[in-house]
């Protein structure tokens, strides 16, 4: 029996990376996936391989940071596949900048994105939800939202806020008995094309893959489907007993 038969996700930011895996294992385990992004072209791309693979999915243009977009989101979803089960709170963006030297319009760049589009998914999933009996709303924040690192201040303060934001979701959707789970996941380093970008742009790419490889206990960066494999659990009804919890998939990164 598919994990997730039956049930309907939308997944923001699946045109690459850690949300096209998400999309693709969703799809292949039984969910109508809504693939969102603000990057149509690969979008329509991950959807339309979805499809051909005898799954379910539809792309729908997306910038996480702009409310109204949300709510067409959320009807296009709807109209569809007729209700929301599964929100995985995916797309982000990350770049370097310590806190004496992020200006004050990049680090709204990035919140607006990284926290404002977490926000966003979750106050217009709820309704769509509540109506359909629960569902289960998974937020991508990052080991950057546990520990901190001097060169990310304003990714930090976004996956930080993440964590807590999941948790206070997950508290008020636990006292209104609207049978919907909220939780976080912690990703290590994932080879992806932002983490590929980030290598790429260094003065040294070798050395800094190594370098990146070496923080992580097992000695190696992670995959999007090691991710994947952790949001499937969530989203399915295994874990109907998980609220506000942290998944922290890292290779052991935060362990040390
Ligand atoms: N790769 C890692 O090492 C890592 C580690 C921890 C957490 N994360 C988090 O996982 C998530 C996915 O990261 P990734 O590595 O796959 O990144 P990626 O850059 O490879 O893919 C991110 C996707 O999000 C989309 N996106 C960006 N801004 C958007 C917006 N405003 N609206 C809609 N879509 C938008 C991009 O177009 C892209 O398709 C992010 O939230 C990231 O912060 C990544």
């Amino acid at each position: 029996m598919p994990r997730v038969a039956g049930k309907v996700a939308i997944v923001t930011g699946g045109a690459m990376g850690i949300g096209q895996a998400c999309a693709e294992l969703l799809a292949a385990e039984g969910a109508a996936v809504v693939v969102t992004d603000r990057e149509t072209e690969a979008g329509k791309k991950v959807a339309d391989a979805i499809t051909a693979a005898g799954h379910r999915a539809m792309f729908v243009e997306h910038d996480v940071g702009d409310e109204d977009a949300w709510k067409k989101v959320i009807a296009a979803a709807l109209k569809a596949y007729g209700k929301v089960d599964i929100l995985v709170n995916n797309a982000g963006v990350g770049w370097f900048g310590d806190v004496e030297h992020t200006s004050l319009d990049d680090w709204r760049k990035l919140l607006r994105i990284n926290l404002d589009g977490v926000f966003l998914g979750i106050k217009y999933a709820i309704p769509a939800m509540r109506t359909a009996g629960g569902g289960s709303i998974i937020n991508m924040s990052s080991i950057e939202g546990l520990v901190g690192d001097p060169r990310i201040a304003a990714y930090n303060a976004s996956k930080g806020g993440v964590r807590l934001l999941s948790k206070s979701a997950a508290l008020y959707c636990a006292r209104e008995r609207t049978g919907i789970r909220v939780n976080s996941v912690h990703p290590g380093y994932i080879v992806t094309p932002m983490v590929e970008r980030g290598i790429e742009s260094s003065d040294n790419p070798a050395e800094m893959r190594k370098t990146l490889e070496a923080l992580h206990p097992v000695g190696h960066m992670g995959k999007p489907m090691d991710i994947a494999y952790g949001v499937l659990y969530l989203a399915s009804d295994e874990s109907e007993f998980a609220t506000g919890s942290e998944l922290v998939i890292d290779g052991g990164y935060t362990a040390q």
